[in-house]
């Protein structure tokens, strides 16, 4: 039931507040971090692997930043086509976590039983709480995103970095990271989070306006740095996904190792710069490419688009938040621009082709 939505991506977009609100109450209580049995102690751990596929890898990604930044707890991160067949070592107090929305990924599922009796303890990260991945898992860390229909991930990814982020904060408290007042700063922050993507939902409109252009392009470059690079790749990925427009991520630091060569007036490239530590950087980069003829949509903050300065293609503004929160509010902005994009150029947004929801062939 689309509940009035064009499409069920649209749906699972809009629900999104609605959604992590439930993921929160399912983890917290009052100021502390209630982690399903038997929990995970981090303070005994050394190192943590992240592996998954597709967006969910990006979930990962995006994870590995808070791990290190909020705990000093090293992550290792690999798509799980290629850590099964690489057979990596896994070291002593080493955490193996798994992230699927469907819980039934084939090349996931092969990756978990790798590390089954290597790993100290094995985690899932799923939506679907019987499913296969789940079942053979230690600590089952369920979304709660709901069903998701559309085969672009959407819910499930901002829900699988609702529960990364609280892992993290976990993760920090038990190795001696954060304080109880800090922990409870912190708490307060995500707790915003649904309101905060609430009033993000507001700039569908301008998303729109912008994506009609966007859906003219053949290629679209995507930039970020540090904790907005995983956010850059998720924007190309969901953009090639639906829209079937060519679009690459990379880190803003790469750009002069080689992709500043691509740039010339027709491609947009979709900068992701909420005004943290890295945002000076991310905009000179950003003007390295304006100065080539490159179109810039900015993707930041007012204040942010402001400072910027003139001269960009097209702006969206979001809200301000704490940086501990930019990468779950811009996964809006990355859904919204490929939702509309594809919907401008009329695919089959709720059923891309080749695709299918659940990949249980490897
Ligand atoms: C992208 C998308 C896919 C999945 C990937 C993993 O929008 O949906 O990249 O994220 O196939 O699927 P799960 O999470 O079910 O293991």
């Amino acid at each position: 039931d689309k509940a009035g939505y064009k499409h069920f991506m649209a749906k699972e977009i809009a629900e999104q507040p609605a959604v992590i609100t439930q993921t929160l109450q399912a983890y917290l209580d009052g100021d502390r971090i209630r982690l399903p049995e038997p929990g995970i102690d981090f303070a005994s751990l050394d190192r943590l692997t992240l592996v998954a596929c597709g967006t969910a890898h990006y979930a990962c990604l995006t994870a590995k930043y808070w791990f290190e930044q909020l705990a000093a707890l090293p992550v290792d991160i690999d798509v799980a086509s290629e850590f099964r067949y690489r057979e990596p070592p896994i070291p002593a107090r080493t955490a193996a976590i798994f992230v699927s929305q469907s819980g039934e990924t084939a090349d996931t599922l092969a990756a978990l039983r790798y590390a089954q009796g290597k790993a100290e303890m094995i985690g899932a990260v799923v939506n679907v709480a019987e499913s296969t991945i789940a079942r053979e898992s230690d600590i089952v860390l369920p979304i709660h995103a709901g069903a998701e229909i559309g085969v672009a991930s959407t819910k499930a990814f901002t829900c699988q970095l609702t529960v990364l982020l609280l892992l993290a904060l976990k993760a920090a408290q038990d190795r001696g990271h954060l304080s109880d007042s800090d922990m409870a700063e912190k708490l307060g922050l995500v707790r915003s989070l649904p309101g905060i993507l609430n009033q993000a939902l507001a700039i569908e409109e301008p998303a729109s306006d912008i994506s009609r252009r966007l859906s003219e392009a053949r290629d679209i470059l995507f930039l970020g740095r540090g904790i907005m690079y995983p956010l850059a790749l998720e924007g190309a990925l969901k953009l090639k996904e639906i829209s079937y427009i060519h679009a690459e991520a990379y880190a803003s630091g790469e750009l002069k190792h080689g992709p500043i060569a691509l740039i010339d007036e027709h491609v947009p490239v979709i900068v992701m710069a909420p005004r943290d530590n890295l945002f000076d950087k991310t905009i000179s980069n950003m003007q390295e490419v304006m100065a080539r003829g490159g179109r810039i949509l900015l993707i930041s903050d007012q204040a942010g688009i402001e400072q910027a300065g003139s001269g960009v293609w097209s702006a969206l503004p979001m809200p301000t938040v704490d940086p501990l929160l930019t990468p779950i509010l811009y996964a809006l902005p990355a859904q919204l621009l490929a939702y509309h994009t594809a919907v401008h150029k009329g695919t089959d947004v709720d059923q891309p082709r080749n695709l299918a929801k659940s990949v249980t062939v490897e």
